[in-house]
């Protein structure tokens, strides 16, 4: 019996991993395992016997479990540690030149300038707004001081959403331009403000070089008191000089737009003319003093505020500022296109 549990304990201190542990197990307290044999013999024994010997064996069966214990839990951490180690991934080693970052992606030029224009309104303590893309008649028209049947709602053609009219705001639409969010950020914030909107619109026509149903624009919105056209003209110049890093010259034109008084187009000086020629100029944006009708609807007295409000296209700046031809390109995801940014 001593004999046996000596090889027990010599065979388990010698196991290597878990898997030859177990066999050892079943070697010996298995149906037909070495230690369970000899309990077997016991039902031939005389009671006195019985009772001494079975004594024995038990003991034997309880030393060898607590060493089978003992080294199982060993094993088992050891194993632990050689898989940590086999498994280590060190993530601050260089990356390995084989891989092919060519295939890396990047931001599209859209939101690259998006982004641009985002932190540069951001340092002039401009903050961003947000509102939806399907819009009711009530905030995209009428709180614009665009009333139904006014001639203006067809200066933009306008997608309809099919059956969902809300009694109170109207049909639902895809908004047509970012103005809408004008309305929604004074009714919830109040006077003063001092936001800008970067988002997509939807307008109802044919696509072409320079019109697309879809495009992004930026909304500004600025209300305090005693702020008049110099601020805007001043905060355009910084902005576009910012953004094209050099200085850039603007002008006013009027411009009709029903939810400003007096309207205005704001156009850049994009070539001096040279030798006697006339200057080239772009047309940027719409922009003008907020209409009292508007800062009503937006629940802002407009005996004590008043404020200035523009909307360019970002597709169009970025056609300006990157040169691009063709309006199309900038969303048909072809990738030579794509690469160049
Ligand atoms: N919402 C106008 C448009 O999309 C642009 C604009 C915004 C004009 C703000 C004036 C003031 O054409």
């Amino acid at each position: 019996m001593q004999d046996l549990l000596n090889s027990a304990l010599q065979a388990i201190e010698n196991a290597n991993n878990s898997n030859e542990l177990k066999e050892i197990e079943i070697k010996y307290l298995g149906k037909k395992g070495l230690i369970t044999e000899q309990l077997k013999t016991l039902k031939d024994l005389s009671e006195e016997d019985k009772r001494t010997t079975g004594k024995a064996i038990q003991e034997i069966k309880q030393k060898f479990l607590s060493a089978y214990q003992k080294k199982a839990s060993q094993l088992e951490i050891e194993e632990i540690n050689s898989k940590l180690t086999a498994e280590f991934f060190d993530i601050t080693l260089p990356r390995l030149n084989k891989i092919n970052h060519s295939k890396k992606g990047t931001i599209h030029p859209l939101n690259q300038l998006q982004q641009q224009v985002e932190e540069i309104f951001s340092d002039m303590g401009f903050e961003i707004a947000d509102g939806p893309e399907v819009e009711s008649e009530y905030y995209n028209f009428e709180a614009l001081n665009i009333p139904s049947h006014h001639p203006a709602r067809d200066m933009q053609d306008t997608f309809f959403i099919e059956n969902k009219a809300d009694p109170k705001h109207g049909e639902l639409i895809l908004r047509t331009h970012t103005s809408p969010v004008q309305i929604r950020t004074m009714e919830l914030k109040g006077a003063p403000l001092r936001i800008i909107v970067p988002g997509r619109v939807f307008r109802y026509e044919a696509t072409d070089a320079t019109h697309d149903s879809t495009f992004n624009q930026v909304e500004g919105l600025l209300i305090d008191k005693n702020i008049g056209l110099a601020d805007l003209k001043g905060i355009m110049e910084e902005f576009l000089s910012r953004l094209f890093e050099k200085d850039i010259t603007v002008r006013f034109r009027p411009g009709y737009f029903p939810f400003v008084e007096p309207g205005l187009e704001l156009d850049i000086l994009w070539q001096k003319g040279k030798n006697g020629q006339s200057d080239k100029w772009l047309e940027f944006m719409g922009a003008g003093m907020v209409h009292p009708n508007v800062l009503k609807a937006g629940g802002i007295d407009p005996e004590n505020n008043q404020g200035w409000a523009f909307g360019f296209g970002i597709t169009r700046l970025a056609m300006i500022k990157y040169q691009i031809a063709d309006i199309r390109q900038i969303h048909n995801s072809d990738l030579r296109f794509l690469k160049q940014f």
